[in-house]
């Protein structure tokens, strides 16, 4: 038996590879035929009953796929490999080497078996289960407004499917007799929830309120009313007010949900609160949303919520379903985008404009410049996710720096409201890319995070203040001239300030 050469050596060595890879492969095939053979009758059983049967099944099918695929493809490679040089002789090859071959075959097949499930839909983006079901009792009590918020007001809750609790019932503060304003009603089916795939989702618009009024409200039926909860309208437009700014939430929900309560226990002056965007991590999954609304149970049945979408909150970029759903907000938005995408709306005497970040920058812009040129609002203010001047130079966002930001200069924008960057930052005024030399106000561009997912920030001349690993709230109080922005730590530590006052 002569020494092989190092090129017969290692066609020897692939041989092995690929017999023990296919080997396994040809194990593996057999071992998730035999659970398919006992999970899809189970399936059929249940379907309908408990997802999960039928979530299993498809999941053992597609690794069984994947598994036989991969023996046919490693024995056919062989068996090729075998017949071209089936005169070479592997006994005169290192047995080292063979066993080496035979690992590397095994552990290759395995890596691949723990790809196909590590990405399979069942991990990826199905079997949820959420810990707040819906029930017949109305929950996820929410308002926001889809029109003036001094006349209007859009209350939102969940039910179970079936649920007679379809009606709001409204009366003035110390008023004795009710209004009653009946909900529109959409089901939603969660095709991945393993618990509670049903709900309906009630919308009820009150209209012609007085501005500046308390209001005291329930949700139901005439059998059954929620507990009394209140909301105020917007006042005229002289009158001082406060609201809220928060960044993402996105990752740690019941922190950012702590975080909204010790905010609104100190500061219950504020109005409502916008919200930046990743309100949730996974947009598309009920069950996130449900944690959501869960964590701000406490304030947002009395002070409206008016957010904008993060790349977190939709179920693919041009797919915001669940968001949309949930949020009945001004449908005055850019055409570009399906509505309620980008709005806009006045609060006393600050215009208020939203846009969508995640896509089409450049297609909202003419819609932000009509919002813009046409308010005669004393201070303007714009919400949108991807900061203009992000927190790491890898983040940048240039497209919004250049389209709005452009206009945010143009029009004498006092602030943005920003979030993305899982930190704090609040830019020094901003003119054209620069620090503004004094001669104009400059645009202020803030970015926060109320959740609990970080992300380091390099030092920005641009920046005033900056931190990192820093969930913070914001109070913006705005009173006829002057404007003094707070941002408060979980401890109502006071972490950032500043005033503004218009000539
Ligand atoms: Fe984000």
């Amino acid at each position: 038996m002569s020494m092989p050469s190092k090129q017969e050596r290692w066609i020897v060595y692939a041989r092995w590879f690929l017999a023990s890879g296919g080997l396994l492969a040809v194990l593996a095939s057999a071992g998730t035929a035999i659970a398919a053979y006992y999970v899809a009758p189970a399936s059929d059983m249940e379907a309908g009953l408990n997802p999960i049967w039928n979530e299993a099944k498809y999941f053992v099918l597609d690794v069984q796929t994947g598994m036989v695929f991969t023996a046919a493809a490693t024995l056919i490679l062989w068996g090729m490999l075998r017949v071209l040089t089936w005169r070479l002789d592997a006994r005169a090859v290192p047995v080292r080497g063979r066993a080496i071959a035979t690992i590397l075959g095994l552990l290759a097949v395995c890596v691949f078996a723990r790809v196909i499930v590590k990405n399979h839909p069942v991990f990826v983006e199905t079997l949820r289960v959420t810990a707040f079901p819906s029930s017949e009792a109305p929950d996820q009590i929410t308002l926001t407004w889809a029109d003036s918020p001094d006349t209007t007001q859009s209350i939102q809750w969940r039910t179970a499917p079936g649920s007679p609790a379809v009606t709001v019932r409204y009366r003035t503060q110390g008023a004795t007799d009710w209004q009653t304003a009946d909900s529109t009603n959409e089901s939603f089916m969660a095709e991945n929830m393993a618990n509670d795939d049903k709900i309906e989702w009630h919308t009820a618009r009150l209209a012609d309120l007085q501005p500046g009024t308390g209001y005291e409200y329930e949700v139901g039926s005439e059998t059954a009313w929620s507990e009394t909860r209140k909301f105020t309208t917007a006042p005229a437009a002289s009158e001082a007010f406060s609201f809220m700014y928060l960044g993402d939430s996105q990752i740690g929900l019941q922190d950012y949900g702590n975080l909204l309560d010790v905010g609104y226990e100190a500061h219950p002056e504020a109005a409502f609160v916008i919200h930046a965007g990743d309100l949730v991590n996974r947009g598309c999954d009920r069950d996130d949303w449900d944690l959501f609304f869960h964590a701000s149970r406490n304030v947002f049945d009395q002070y409206p919520i008016m957010p904008t979408i993060g790349n977190h909150d939709d179920c693919g970029v041009e797919d915001p379903r669940l968001y949309i759903m949930y949020f009945d907000l001004p449908k005055n938005g850019s055409d570009v985008l399906s509505k309620e995408q980008t709005y806009a709306f006045t609060y006393g005497n600050a215009l208020f404009v939203t846009l969508n970040s995640n896509l089409k920058v450049e297609e909202q812009t003419p819609w932000l410049e009509e919002q813009l040129a046409h308010s005669d609002a004393e201070w303007k203010f714009l919400l949108w996710h991807h900061p203009a001047y992000a927190s790491r130079s890898v983040r940048d966002n240039p497209d919004v720096r250049k389209y709005w930001g452009a206009l945010a200069d143009k029009y004498g924008v006092d602030i943005v409201f920003q979030g993305h960057d899982h930190a704090y930052a609040r830019s020094k005024p901003i003119h054209d890319g620069q620090v503004a030399d004094g001669t104009i106000p400059g645009v202020i561009y803030v970015l926060a995070v109320s959740g609990t997912k970080f992300y380091d920030q390099d030092p920005n001349e641009l920046f005033e203040v900056g931190y990192e690993k820093m969930p913070t709230y914001q109070i913006i109080h705005v009173d006829g001239k002057t404007l003094r922005y707070e941002a408060y730590d979980i401890h109502n530590k006071l972490v950032d300030d500043f005033s503004l006052t218009k000539k």
